[in-house]
């Protein structure tokens, strides 16, 4: 039970990594929060076969006035906030050059991808000052370290979440607040329905592990930063890609 005791936010709680997440928080003993548009019920009642401490918050992150409600919920319901897994986010349609990109698309990924998990922070954050510990693990992307083609905004979201968490990681460290970001490759996921099958195939064979990642293989790395085991761990990107990241 590595998170035994512990309270969980974990959003995207509703499917692919943040799912995994939220389903291994729960079996690991921590109590869990699961916020999503949709799935967030499912994934509570999967979490519920062997842990009761669980709840389901349908919300959107780019909201601040559902993040207040969130942490109330938290709050109410298991009296603290330890872990904020900020998992939840879209990618562009993956078609797009930059001189096609709308401003439209533009706004809606880094409205999404960064300023979903800017509002996740500043929210909890107040939180873990009160105790002065916490563990706060974002989601970036390996297009946050690694030319791809035809995701512009998506990539400067991610990117934008990199430098983020190295920021906030600096202001919070003498508090005992531990802030990292996991970039993952390609993640075998729903959001993979945004690519064609060939593009996704493309993807699989430029991966130097020859495969897609499974969205566990993510949730493991999260777990290990959001334990104790991580306490010293702060301020760092760290990729999960089958070793695309490391070409
Ligand atoms: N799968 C990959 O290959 C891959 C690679 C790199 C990074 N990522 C990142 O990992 C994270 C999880 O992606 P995934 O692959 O599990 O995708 P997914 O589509 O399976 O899950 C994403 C979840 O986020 C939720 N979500 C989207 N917008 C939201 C909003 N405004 N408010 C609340 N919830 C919202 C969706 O409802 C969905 O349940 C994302 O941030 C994604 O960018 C994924």
């Amino acid at each position: 039970m590595r998170l035994s005791g512990k309270v969980a936010i974990v959003t995207g709680a509703g499917s692919g990594i943040g799912k995994e997440t939220a389903l291994r928080f729960g079996k690991e003993g921590a109590s869990v929060v699961c916020y999503d548009l949709k799935g967030q019920e499912e994934t509570v009642t999967e979490i519920k076969k062997t842990n009761e401490q669980a709840i389901a918050f349908r919300g959107d992150i780019t909201n601040s006035s559902d993040w207040e409600n969130v942490v109330k919920a938290t709050k109410d319901q298991f009296g603290t906030i330890d872990i904020l897994g900020n998992i939840a986010g879209v990618t562009s349609r993956g078609s797009d050059k930059l001189i096609d990109q709308t401003e439209e698309e533009w706004d809606r990924m880094i409205n999404i991808d960064l300023k979903g998990a800017f509002l996740g922070m500043r929210t909890v954050i107040p939180e873990m000052l009160k105790k002065k510990k916490g563990k706060i693990i974002n989601i970036a992307s390996l297009a946050a370290h690694v030319g791809l083609t035809n995701l512009v905004s998506y990539s400067a979201a991610k990117g934008g979440v990199a430098a983020m968490s190295r920021q906030v990681a600096m202001e919070y460290a003498r508090d005992n607040i531990q802030v990292n970001a996991v970039s993952p490759g390609i993640i075998d996921t729903p959001i993979l329905g945004n690519n064609t099958p060939e593009m996704t195939k493309a993807f699989s064979e430029a991966t130097p592990a020859g495969r897609l990642g499974k969205p566990e293989e993510v949730a493991n790395l999260i777990l290990f930063l959001a334990s104790e085991e991580a306490d010293f761990i702060t301020g760092q990107v760290w990729k999960v890609d089958g070793g695309w990241g490391s070409q």
